[in-house]
């Protein structure tokens, strides 16, 4: 029982006459001071009706109230303050994560429906850039909640796999370039080709016709034309899965923007057909100047598609093989415009479950001041970043815990899952900057500051030899352990926010509460003392360890028995 719903309980027979329960729970406050108790209800709605003072009528109400689950209910103001039975509280609280585990917390809100997430989703022959970190790391983490929910996500990498770029890179590698040297280190060397592309065609305008041409071949399927661009693929996705197997990440499918090729003209029929598109010095167009938004440019005068026109084509498909109850694309807030423009032209073609389509967008972030450009100079490589991190976080571990086992894959564990919750603790439409010293530090608002906290817990746990009798109650009632015990009760809420807003950095910020409020609850009470409270203790270190742990599977990030 959600003690909320305690309050609810107890509030209603004597409001029936004024308020629903809606309004009842909608009213209900979390005082900032512990003196207030643990819930409040301010009952000024309540004038009108009662024709009395605010403060009268909460001296009324508390004398009608009754209720034996609660330690004392009073009147103060005009608020009724709710202190609740702090041993009954913990003992159904914590019973009920040791029963439940890893479920703590689940909650059917999707009917298992389908959830198809857009997310990571690079271009092909260029470096990962920071962008699509946040864009991995935010979609994997809602997949997760979204699982929890009882959604079926399903991780789709959107490549960007096509576009007039791979004619200039092909007219580059085919002039120029060295197999040898482009099989060795694919991505980089690709980007040099690219670069230079551009540096020789300000010298040679030749080499655009040229490239325009090449591109012209890419759409015929010329096959010589089609193996060199397929490998530059299958090249680009071996770099991506070093980088997605450091994130301990998995698609389901690869279909990127090349897989639309042949979806896109029934829809361009279609438009034309229902009169929604119009021509504009040779290109098909729709005007969205109802909906205050630029034109959306679906064809060019050559007869070329564009990034719009495939996404047009992604979402029939997605409609129609996942049914989906929710469509998620997760791309930076730079692509806001777009997102509105492929809606409205969908909902222009009758598509009501376009509705269904949500844009999570994210701000930008900068590494050490500077942004991840695939501009040649100043380029960091994802890989390069995440690398760097699991080897501050080895030289952590070599000061703090020289004979932990493992501490290869306990470093990468702990270097990885402080970017990625570095990366998730932050708003999600935030900027932000990152400093790899300051993030895999075992103190302060880190991931391995939480870990660090599950390994301590761990510790304590392992200390004490017996099994937990979940017979037995386990009542605590001190001031520490109180604080724990009400974020523990407060996970449901946790996660169906995290859920409706499509945020998982209000997990992030939770699982820091609760690490920081364990740590001063083990600063303060001694556990292992044979007492008649013992056992209720080590409940207590067990349940934080159970939602740490789950808490930290939702976010993407492992948590460590010792490091
Ligand atoms: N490849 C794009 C980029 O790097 C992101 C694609 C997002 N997904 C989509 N369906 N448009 O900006």
């Amino acid at each position: 029982m959600k003690i909320i719903d305690l309050v609810i309980e107890t509030l209603k027979p004597v409001l029936e006459q004024t308020i629903d329960e809606e309004k009842i729970r909608e009213l209900i406050e979390k005082p900032s001071y512990a003196e207030h108790g643990d819930m409040a209800f301010p009952v000024f709605v309540l004038a009108k009706h009662f024709k009395k003072s605010p403060n009268l009528i909460a001296e009324n109400l508390v004398q009608e109230i009754s209720s034996d689950k609660f330690e004392k209910i009073v009147a103060e103001g005009p608020y009724i303050n709710f202190f609740l039975k702090r041993a009954y509280v913990s003992d159904q609280v914590l019973h009920q994560i040791l029963e439940e585990r890893e479920e703590y917390g689940s909650q059917n809100i999707g009917d298992g429906g389908n959830v198809p997430i857009d997310m990571s989703s690079p271009n092909i022959a260029k470096p990962m850039s920071l962008g699509h970190l946040r864009s991995t790391v935010i979609g994997e983490s809602l997949a997760r909640i979204f699982e929890k929910m009882n959604y079926t996500p399903i991780r789709i990498n959107h490549l960007g796999d096509w576009g007039t770029q791979f004619g200039k890179l092909i007219v580059a590698y085919e002039e120029w370039g060295d197999p040898e040297i482009v099989a060795l280190n694919p991505v980089t060397e690709l980007v040099n080709l690219y670069v230079e592309f551009h540096e020789r065609a300000e010298l040679d305008p030749a080499l655009e016709v040229k490239a325009r041409a090449k591109f012209r071949k890419l759409e015929q399927f010329d096959p010589e034309v089609v193996q060199l661009w397929e490998w530059f693929k299958e090249e680009s996705i071996i770099e991506f899965e070093r980088v997605y197997q450091l994130l301990n990440i998995k698609f389901d499918y690869y279909t990127g923007e090349s897989f639309y090729n042949d979806k896109m003209q029934p829809i361009i029929d279609e438009l034309k057909e229902k009169n929604i598109s119009k021509i504009d010095n040779e290109a098909i167009i729709v005007d969205l100047e109802d909906e205050g938004l630029p034109p959306a440019l679906i064809q060019k005068s050559d007869g070329a598609t564009l990034y719009l026109t495939r996404d047009l084509a992604t979402a029939y498909y997605r409609k129609k093989t996942f049914d989906f109850s929710k469509s998620l694309y997760v791309v930076g807030n730079e692509q806001t415009t777009h997102f509105k423009q492929l809606k409205a032209v969908l909902i222009k073609l009758g598509n009501e479950w376009a509705d269904d389509m949500i844009h999570v967008p994210f701000g930008l972030i900068t590494f050490e001041g500077k942004k991840l450009s695939t501009r040649q100079g100043n380029t960091v490589l994802l890989e390069d970043v995440l690398n760097e991190a699991i080897r501050l976080a080895k030289e952590q571990i070599e000061q703090k815990n020289p004979d932990v086992k493992d501490k290869e894959e306990v470093a990468r564990k702990v270097g990885v899952g402080a970017v990625v919750f570095h990366d998730l603790k932050n708003s999600r439409l935030n900027n932000f900057d990152f400093k790899l010293e300051e993030i895999v530090q075992f103190e302060g608002e880190t991931g391995p500051y939480v870990q660090y906290t599950y390994a301590r817990a761990n510790s304590i746990l392992e200390r004490y030899e017996q099994p937990l009798d979940l017979e037995n109650p386990f009542k605590l009632d001190d001031d520490y352990s109180w604080e724990v015990i009400k974020l523990l009760e407060n996970y449901h809420q946790i996660v169906l926010r995290a859920t409706e807003a499509y945020e998982p950095s209000i997990i992030a910020k939770y699982v820091l509460d609760l690490a920081q409020a364990f740590n001063r609850y083990y600063g303060n009470v001694r556990i292992h003392v044979d007492d008649h409270q013992l056992e209720s203790r080590i409940a207590l270190v067990h349940s934080v360890m159970i939602v740490i742990q789950d808490a930290l599977h939702l976010l993407g990030v492992e948590a460590l028995e010792e490091m």
